[in-house]
């Protein structure tokens, strides 16, 4: 989804791990002379997210390969994240305005899903050597239905796809969206918003 690239690569120059960036389509190249073979290399997946899946209350943990994480993305149009489930554990509803997601499971088993525009509810349980795909910007979620932990390396096809989480969005936005919003939004009385927002506002 992002633009074509016009030469073999632009590793960026500085991302300080952020996804601000000061030009379109992405960060500033670092000059071809100064590029070496570790700018190619990214080892941040190789540490495993299961101890803060377990201890987070939704029983999973995402590590993002994207180009904010990984320079040598800039201008490729791929990304790469990494996706731990505790038993039971979500990695929670969201979406990715910039990209599809190829969800490929390399541990245990868990249960992806989506919902189209049309309000149809795709899903499966995906086990270890299988992949699901998530069509570009429609919500989704990983569900770990084993017991043991699972994990799925999940690809994008851009180096930035962004990430609008269904909940925190609605209920955690910073300053707050009014009550009588999403209590009409919803409908219901405003004292689910109250609690909703309880859990989303910090
Ligand atoms: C999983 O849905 C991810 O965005 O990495
Ligand atoms: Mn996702």
């Amino acid at each position: 989804a992002d633009p074509e690239p016009v030469q073999d690569f632009c590793v960026a120059a500085v991302t300080n791990g952020s996804a601000d960036h000061p030009s379109y389509p992405g960060f500033p190249c670092k000059p071809a002379s100064a590029v070496v073979s570790d700018d190619f290399f990214f080892a941040g997946l190789a540490k495993s997210g299961a101890a803060e899946a377990a201890e987070s209350p939704f029983g999973s943990s995402v590590t993002p390969g994207n180009v904010a994480a990984f320079p040598g993305l800039n201008t490729l149009g791929v990304s790469i994240n990494r996706v731990d489930l505790a038993p039971g554990g979500v990695n929670p509803l969201h979406s990715h305005p910039r990209a599809a997601e190829l969800v490929h499971v390399v541990a245990g088993q868990m249960l992806v899903g989506f919902v189209s525009t049309a309000g149809t509810f795709y899903s499966k349980v995906v086990r270890e050597g299988e992949s699901f795909v998530i069509p570009r910007g429609l919500v989704h979620f990983q569900f770990n239905t084993g017991k043991e932990a699972a994990r799925a390396v999940t690809v994008f096809n851009s180096q930035l796809p962004g990430v609008v989480l269904a909940a925190p969005s609605l209920f955690g936005a910073d300053p707050e969206i009014p009550d009588a919003v999403l209590a009409k939004s919803f409908q219901v009385d405003g004292e689910i918003i109250k609690l909703l927002k309880s859990k989303f506002r910090n």
